[in-house]
């Protein structure tokens, strides 16, 4: 068996090294010359666990070939195709990588004789299967899809931090094909790939797959926005908490506990551009999704939740010290995109506070965007002598701090937990003052 994949982010990058895992050739093709002599020396361009191992093992059993032009995939069965589906200013997903990607297939594909699949796992809008990327390797290529090849969408739930696991264990396959000989050849696929396990399949048609990914995510992300809405009202009523709500409505089947983590919002490469997309396909459509337009504007106003209970121990924040704990948009990643942290510390400037920060892979990343802060290497820097601290990520080291510690080295104790990585029984008898997502204090 011999795939190729084209575009190298997250989705592409892990796919290919799972591949390679099962000893499938892979090449992997991304046109940044960069990433592409980065990743040929066996060095991954972003941090995910399990990632370099698997990328270093690939590259020694020659499964993996990396390469900036698209020569190699007249050999392979399947051309997955991964770039990214950024957005635009309108919020709608740009789709101009899709495009140069399917030019670049389509001059290949002139010459080729085999039926090979196309199998599209970029998050893109309903149609574009069809009305893009087979329409223009049709135009280019000068051969016709189903009779000389196949194409699917073919779309991807792996999530960041867990991306190989995963990409190794999915709840189900989504194939949307328009033509049954590219949907036995995906099926026969993934059925081998991940023999003896037998993960559901399920079978559409292109468009409707391609609107499975967005509702996905925008359920995802309303379930997100549905539990803060829920913490933004218990926190205000004393005596109450929205973990234990969180947990009793997670043990309804009907609701399940997952997606009902309060915090300050979600943030990363995904929900908020998904979301964004899916409203603005809907508005070109001619309906306005309001349950959708309001989960992305609880979303919006989440983070500044901190802010707000902040400013019940300091009204006035100008030349006050305040530490941040946490830049990534999740733990265990170095991925700042959408993160809420940004948000928070850019209210606090504006708010003319003095910011320190830490986290424990995201400080490279976050110094890009941030100026004027003080990133710090240790916790102990980034709390020493502030006069409030704002738990922003829930690392693990996060929520091994006890409350002596942030007593000893802050100015005043005044700690706000946006993420709920601390128990409230501890902190708020320890601290100064501990306030929480969710938590309805007595004063
Ligand atoms: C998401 C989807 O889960 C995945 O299926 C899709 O393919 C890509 O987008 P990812 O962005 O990697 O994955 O992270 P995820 O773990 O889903 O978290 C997204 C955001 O939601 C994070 O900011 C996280 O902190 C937040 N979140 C998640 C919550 O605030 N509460 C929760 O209960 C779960």
């Amino acid at each position: 068996m011999n795939v190729s994949i084209i575009g190298l982010g997250f989705v592409g990058l892990t796919t290919a090294v799972c591949l390679a895992g099962k000893n499938i050739k892979v090449n992997c093709i991304d046109t940044d010359k960069k990433k592409i002599d980065v990743l040929s020396k066996g060095i991954s361009p972003f941090y995910e666990q399990g990632l370099s191992k698997k990328l270093s093992k690939g590259i020694k059993t020659k499964n993996l070939n990396f390469l900036t032009n698209f020569s190699l995939i007249d050999k392979s069965d399947i051309i997955i195709l991964a770039v990214g589906t950024p957005s635009n200013n309108d919020g709608s997903a740009n789709l101009s990588f899709i495009r140069s990607a399917s030019r670049s297939i389509g001059q290949r594909l002139k010459n080729v004789r085999k039926f090979q699949v196309i199998a599209v796992k970029s998050t893109v809008p309903p149609g574009t299967t069809t009305n893009i990327v087979k329409s223009i390797i049709e135009k280019i290529s000068k051969k016709d899809a189903t009779k000389d090849f196949g194409i699917c969408s073919n779309p991807e739930f792996l999530k960041e931090g867990t991306a190989i696991y995963d990409t190794l264990n999915p709840d189900r396959i989504v194939i949307g094909s328009n033509d049954e000989k590219s949907f036995k050849i995906m099926k026969n696929f993934y059925e081998k790939f991940y023999r003896p396990k037998k993960i559901p399949i399920v079978k559409t048609n292109a468009q409707t797959a391609e609107l499975i990914k967005y509702a996905n995510n925008s359920f995802l992300a309303t379930k997100i926005s549905f539990i803060n809405t829920i913490a933004n009202i218990s926190q205000r009523i004393p005596g109450t908490d929205v973990e234990k709500i969180a947990e009793a409505i997670g043990l309804d089947s009907r609701i399940n506990p997952l997606f009902l983590k309060a915090g300050l919002g979600y943030g990363g490469s995904c929900f908020p551009k998904d979301v964004t997309a899916i409203i603005n396909l809907a508005e070109k459509l001619g309906y306005s999704p309001e349950l959708l337009k309001n989960t992305h504007k609880t979303n919006q106003m989440q983070p500044l939740e901190s802010i707000k209970l902040l400013k019940k121990s300091i009204p006035n924040l100008k030349n006050k010290t305040i530490s941040v704990l946490g830049l990534a948009f999740k733990p265990n990643t170095s991925d700042i995109r959408e993160s809420v942290s940004i948000k928070i510390i850019k209210k606090l400037k504006k708010e003319k506070a003095k910011i320190n920060v830490h986290d424990p892979m995201a400080i490279d990343e976050a110094k890009i965007v941030l100026k004027g802060i003080n990133f710090c290497s240790t916790i102990k820097e980034c709390i020493q002598d502030t006069d409030g601290c704002i738990i922003a990520t829930e690392w693990e080291e996060y929520k091994k701090i006890s409350p002596q510690f942030f007593k000893k080295h802050m100015k005043k104790s005044i700690i706000i937990d946006g993420r709920r990585a601390l128990s409230p029984k501890k902190f708020t008898v320890m601290v100064d003052d501990y306030q929480a997502i969710g938590l309805g204090k007595n004063s």
